[in-house]
């Protein structure tokens, strides 16, 4: 039987799988697992809002989160790059590995992990400054050079497909945007500090089918180069652009493997009442 390479048990043996062993048509995966997370408990206060997860993400491909409101979902993406730090009286218990590190390991210079875990957001949030100030505004904080910032400028908004759109205002400000355009800009703000894994909570909720499309086309291609999760409500955009699914409820990670297969034969009840929308 072919293990499912989203879980793993719990001696945590076989953290990689190579394409011999799972004879992927979705994803060209190749490469080790890019993600372990392992035991994970998380509290806010008294409430647990994560309840022992255990859950592999393969690198280069898109990984969607379901499940229904409150269920945790942007709690988990949070604990990827440590952002639930900044949350007063939240506590979390377990491992996350990245490349096999501990990101909660008292040495991970955080500033250096959340460039690594780059997040886009539901609503978005650019900075009340120019379009290329918004872009160059993580490459010049990490300290690259003036010289160089432009041309990191120009790639990621071109990988971001939205360059063509801008190159001629670079210099108004980013507020001046449209909606789909400003969430393509968050994108190429994250992408020009050069992650590994990009983290998309919810990108496309407030936007239109069209940009809607772009972005899950840009997601599509920034997988050959990242390794992305995405959570959405949109059960028809998770089929669409996701390789692996993972639904979870009140907390729990009740079931995870290729998209395919959580949605044409889900193996839990309460995973195929939710996406046949009878509850959540
Ligand atoms: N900063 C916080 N302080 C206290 N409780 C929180 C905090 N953030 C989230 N929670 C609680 O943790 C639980 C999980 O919330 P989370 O935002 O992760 O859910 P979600 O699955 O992303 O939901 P949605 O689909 O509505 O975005 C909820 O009960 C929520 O109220
Ligand atoms: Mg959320």
């Amino acid at each position: 039987m072919i293990e499912n390479p989203t879980t793993f048990n719990s001696s945590g043996k076989n953290p990689h799988f190579f394409m011999e062993d799972f004879p992927l048509h979705t994803a060209p995966h190749t490469g080790p697992v890019s993600i372990e997370i392992s035991e994970l408990n998380l509290w806010y206060g008294s409430s647990r809002a994560l309840k022992n997860i255990h859950l592999r993400l393969p690198q280069n491909c898109i990984f969607a989160f379901i499940g229904p409101s409150g269920c945790g979902k942007s709690t988990l993406l949070r604990t990827i790059n440590r952002m639930n730090d900044l949350v007063l009286n939240c506590k979390i218990e377990g491992k996350v590995k990245i490349n096999n590190i501990d990101i909660y390991n008292k040495n991970t210079d955080v500033v250096e992990l959340r460039k690594r875990v780059g997040m886009v957001f539901q609503k978005p949030n650019p900075f009340p400054m120019s379009i290329f100030d918004n872009v160059a505004y993580g490459p010049r904080i990490h300290g690259v050079s003036k010289k160089e910032i432009p041309e990191i400028v120009e790639r990621a908004l071109k990988q971001a497909a939205l360059w063509d759109e801008v190159k001629d205002r670079l210099k108004t400000p980013a507020l001046s945007l449209s909606g789909g355009q400003q969430q393509r800009l968050c994108i190429a703000r994250t992408l020009a500090v050069d992650p590994e894994i990009i983290l998309f909570d919810e990108p496309c909720s407030a936007l239109d089918p069209i940009s809607t499309g772009k972005i899950e086309e840009l997601m599509i291609q920034l997988k050959d180069r990242y390794t992305i999760i995405v959570v959405t409500h949109n059960m028809q955009q998770a089929t669409r652009i996701s390789d692996y699914t993972a639904f979870f409820m009140s907390g729990e990670l009740i079931e995870t493997g290729r998209t395919e297969e959580i949605f044409e034969n889900p193996k839990d009840e309460r995973t195929e009442k939710y996406i046949t929308g009878r509850f959540g």
